[in-house]
């Protein structure tokens, strides 16, 4: 396996996270209609298996531990964490999520369906591809950050993808009050928005993403040397050129994001506009002291956002494939 050592604290925080977050999160009513070991006996090699296709994936292409995440992300935000992110057109999905704006930033779907092959190949039409990305993702933070937690199961695959729906994800360019409305909107609070923005200590992205800084109307708070710096990256090919999302360190996934925010080393107005508000701004300084804190919060908070507007019980279905809906269109 090729993975860099785990950082120093990995068997402290995964006791912590072990004992904790699952003890909190158990309790906390936002786990929903979801279980913690919803496969134990319909398919119990299940988590297993995702991790050890998810190690591989990421020890062949390290893009991927941020790809992973993302996507759980995406797929969340739009119509509820259900896998329509990867659903291809078809005639019943004309426009799906991938067809809008995002698909040129988005990706992994092959990586998405091999995982799902190795499960078909023990346990026919029982793990969904909704809960699959959840799997990959939480195994790529530990991958990434050297910590884990339990990731409840039992979602259901959606039948509709719609490219509609992609309003309803943040942008890079909001500001706190439109961050605040679209996660609130979801259910998450203002610590989840604080929390889950630390995954951009990691992973990479697309020049277009941030043109704010490119074309001169970045927010003041941006590192003056560092928008020097992405000008010039980004120079010769805006739309294909991907930069690190953190200038240290770009694929451990670490509480280094707070740090980067703070000296405004970071992408995205929505980035920095965590500073534009006194306690959203004392939550970074926290997170940026406090790795152990954060390492909590984001396992906590990427939970909750797995449980966001989940299907369950006999709604949806359990993909074959995970790019197209069973019955094809
Ligand atoms: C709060 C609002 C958020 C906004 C506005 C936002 C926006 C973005 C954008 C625009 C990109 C770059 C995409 C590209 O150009 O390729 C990105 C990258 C990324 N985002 Fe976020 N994001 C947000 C929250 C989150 C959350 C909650 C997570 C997961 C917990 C997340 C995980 C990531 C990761 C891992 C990457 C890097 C992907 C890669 O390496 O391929 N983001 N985000
Ligand atoms: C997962 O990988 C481990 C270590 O390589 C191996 O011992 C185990 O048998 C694998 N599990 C499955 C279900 O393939
Ligand atoms: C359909 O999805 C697969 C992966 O899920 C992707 O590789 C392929 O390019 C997509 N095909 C079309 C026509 O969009
Ligand atoms: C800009 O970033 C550099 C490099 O991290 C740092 O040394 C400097 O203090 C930052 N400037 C401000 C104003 O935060
Ligand atoms: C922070 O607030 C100021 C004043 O209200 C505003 O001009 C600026 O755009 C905000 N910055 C961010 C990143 O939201
Ligand atoms: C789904 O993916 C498979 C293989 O990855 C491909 O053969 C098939 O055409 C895709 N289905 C659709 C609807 O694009």
């Amino acid at each position: 396996m090729a993975m860099a050592s785990p950082p120093a604290c990995m068997v402290a925080c995964f006791l912590l996270l072990t004992l904790v977050a699952p003890a909190l999160s158990r309790k906390s009513p936002d786990a929903g209609p979801l279980s913690y070991d919803f496969y134990g006996r319909s398919c119990p090699k299940a988590e297993e298996v995702i991790r050890n296709v998810t190690e591989e994936i990421i020890s062949e292409d390290s893009t991927m531990r941020g790809t992973f995440l993302k996507l759980f992300f995406y797929d969340c935000f739009q119509t509820g964490c259900d896998a329509s992110i990867l659903l291809n057109q078809t005639d019943s999905n004309p426009s799906s999520e991938q067809e809008k704006q995002y698909r040129q930033t988005l990706g992994g779907f092959d990586a998405l369906n091999k995982v799902k092959a190795a499960l078909e190949a023990i346990c026919p039409g029982i793990v969904s591809c909704a809960d699959i990305i959840a799997l990959t993702a939480r195994d790529s933070v530990m991958i990434s950050g050297g910590f884990t937690f339990a990731m409840p199961t039992g979602r259901r695959d959606g039948l509709i993808s719609s490219q509609w729906s992609t309003t309803e994800l943040p942008s890079p360019l909001d500001h706190l009050p439109e961050l605040i409305k679209k996660l609130t909107a979801k259910g998450l609070d203002i610590d989840n928005l604080v929390a889950l923005s630390g995954a951009h200590s990691f992973g990479r992205s697309h020049c277009s993403s941030f043109p704010d800084h490119l074309y001169g109307f970045a927010d003041p708070t941006f590192n003056a040397t560092y928008v020097n710096d992405l000008r010039m990256a980004c120079d010769q090919d805006f739309w294909n050129t991907v930069v690190n999302n953190s200038p240290v360190n770009p694929n451990h996934l670490s509480n280094r994001y707070y740090s980067n925010v703070q000296s405004g080393n970071t992408l995205f107005t929505s980035d920095q506009a965590l500073l534009n508000r006194s306690d959203t701004a004392a939550k970074v300084a926290f997170y940026a002291a406090n790795q152990m804190f954060w390492m909590a919060a984001f396992g906590a908070s990427l939970v909750k956002m797995g449980s966001i507007q989940v299907l369950t019980g006999s709604a949806g279905e359990i993909r074959k494939l995970c790019n197209v809906t069973n019955s094809g269109n």
